[in-house]
């Protein structure tokens, strides 16, 4: 984005009370308006500055025009530096937490990436699949239709629950097996494709591929040591706090 290092606590700090809108305990909905007037006011100051003078990163493409003149109003700029950051940061820590609280629960897929590390690829798919990140997105027919059997009329609103298809058992071998080698794997937990599919998948995909092989080569053994409770959300699926014990190799 081209964020300050500085100012990353900041970032954290809104992105969570965005997050906990629902979770009275992690904010709720003050905590959250709140968060969105300062991280659009802190976005604003940070696009003017790229403005003024252009670097190499995110914002400064999210304020310049692109080669036919289009650009951002300063609203939709607003909403996209919101976005950009939540949606950047809640989805990939969630998945990171979740993926060390499933390489807790069974150990088997632990030493079975500590003994090859190059399944860190198809183990991040795996752990978006199994924690699905976010839950749940809503659209609106634009057409009538019809959706496993159920009529759909133009204009109905419809929930589309990515954590249900996730352990869909008509598309999955044991879906409620954890298993980092599963390939093909098609969740839904970036979308089911078409425009708004996950604009950072391939980031978010390669964040948790680096992490945990990583840990693979330096960890032996992960621990849970106390209760992991979960963030109240309809639309995340996020743990909140994970006390860990890791035993290096
Ligand atoms: C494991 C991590 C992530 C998960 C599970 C995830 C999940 C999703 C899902 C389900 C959608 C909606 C797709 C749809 O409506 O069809 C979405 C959209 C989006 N994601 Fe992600 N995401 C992740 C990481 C990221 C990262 C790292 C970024 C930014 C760098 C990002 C930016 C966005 C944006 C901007 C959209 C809106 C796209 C649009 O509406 O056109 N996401 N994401």
């Amino acid at each position: 984005m081209g964020i300050p290092r500085s100012d990353r606590h900041h970032i954290f700090e809104w992105s969570k009370a965005i997050a906990g809108q629902t979770d009275h305990e992690h904010g709720g909905a003050e905590a959250t308006r709140q968060a969105v007037v300062d991280m659009a006011g802190y976005g604003d100051a940070l696009g003017a500055e790229r403005r003024r003078c252009p670097m190499d990163d995110t914002v400064t493409k999210m304020v310049s025009a692109d080669d036919k003149g289009n650009q951002l109003t300063p609203e939709e700029f607003q909403a996209f530096f919101i976005l950009m950051t939540v949606a950047g940061n809640e989805t990939t820590r969630y998945s990171i937490a979740g993926g060390v609280e499933a390489f807790a629960q069974f150990p088997d897929q632990w030493a079975r990436l500590q003994a090859d590390p190059t399944l860190a690829r198809t183990a991040a798919e795996e752990i978006v699949r199994w924690v699905s990140p976010t839950k749940v997105f809503r659209r609106t027919a634009v057409v009538d239709t019809e959706v496993g059997g159920q009529p759909i009329g133009a204009g109905d609103k419809i929930m589309a629950h990515l954590v249900s298809a996730n352990r869909d058992e008509t598309v999955f071998t044991d879906p409620e097996t954890f298993d980092i080698g599963r390939n093909p794997n098609p969740h839904l937990g970036f979308g089911g494709g078409g425009p708004h599919f996950c604009i950072g998948k391939h980031l978010a995909v390669l964040e948790i591929e680096l992490l945990f092989e990583a840990l693979a080569k330096r960890v032996g053994r992960i621990e849970i040591t106390g209760p992991t409770p979960r963030l109240r959300s309809y639309h995340f699926t996020g743990i909140v706090e994970m006390p860990v014990r890791i035993v290096a190799r």
